[in-house]
C-alpha cells in the first residue's frame, strides 16, 4: 500500500506492507536508524518518535496509521544549519549516555515533555521518562540534561 505522510518536515510517499510497524518502516525503508528497536513490546522506550507532536512507541505502532500525519525522529531535530537541538547538546554536555542505544528514544520522549511543559519539576521529568529504560547511565545525567535543555529552550523562546 502507498503511505503518504510528513517525515521530519518533508512530504514523503513510500510503499509499505500493511503489517509493517512504524519502527520497521522508518529504519528499513526510510533509512532512519536512529529509531532503535529493543523490546518490541512497548516497554523500553528505545523506539520513541513523535506523531503529530506526541510520543509513540514505533515498535508497536502500525506504519499505515501515520498516513497524513507528521512524524518526527531524532534525525529531524537539528536545525537547517546542522546546529543540534538543545536536548541533543545537553545530552552531550552531561555525558548522558554510554552505549547510546536508549538515547534517541530518551531525547524524543524528553522533547515531547518539554514541548508540553517547558519548565517541568524534577518529579514531572522522572514521571514522564519512566517508560524509557537505560541499562548504562544510572539516569542522573539524563535528568540533568533534560533540566539544562529546559532552561535553554526557554531562553531561546
Ligand atoms: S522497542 Fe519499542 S518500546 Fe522497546
Ligand atoms: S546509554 Fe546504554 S542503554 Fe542507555
Amino acid at each position: 500500500m502507498k503511505l503518504s505522510f510528513e517525515l521530519n518536515g518533508k512530504p514523503t510517499q513510500i510503499e509499505i506492507e500493511a503489517r509493517e510497524t512504524l519502527a520497521e518502516v522508518l529504519r528499513a525503508r526510510c533509512r532512519l536508524t536512529g529509531v532503535k528497536i529493543s523490546c518490541e513490546a512497548q516497554v523500553c522506550g528505545s523506539c520513541t518518535v513523535q506523531v503529530d507532536g506526541l510520543p509513540v512507541s514505533a515498535c508497536t505502532y502500525l506504519a499505515y496509521e501515520v498516513r497524513g500525519r507528521r512524524v518526527t525522529t531524532i534525525e529531524g531535530l537539528a536545525d537547517a544549519s546542522g546546529r543540534l537541538h538543545p536536548l541533543q547538546q545537553a545530552f552531550l554536555d552531561h555525558f548522558a549516555f554510554q552505549c547510546g542505544f536508549c538515547t534517541p528514544g530518551m531525547i524524543m520522549a524528553a522533547k515531547s515533555l518539554l514541548d508540553e511543559v517547558p519548565d517541568p519539576t524534577e518529579a514531572e521529568i522522572v514521571e514522564h521518562m519512566n517508560g524509557n529504560l537505560c541499562r548504562c547511565t544510572g539516569y542522573l545525567a539524563i535528568l540533568k540534561a533534560i533540566q539544562q535543555a529546559s532552561k535553554e529552550m526557554r531562553v531561546q523562546k
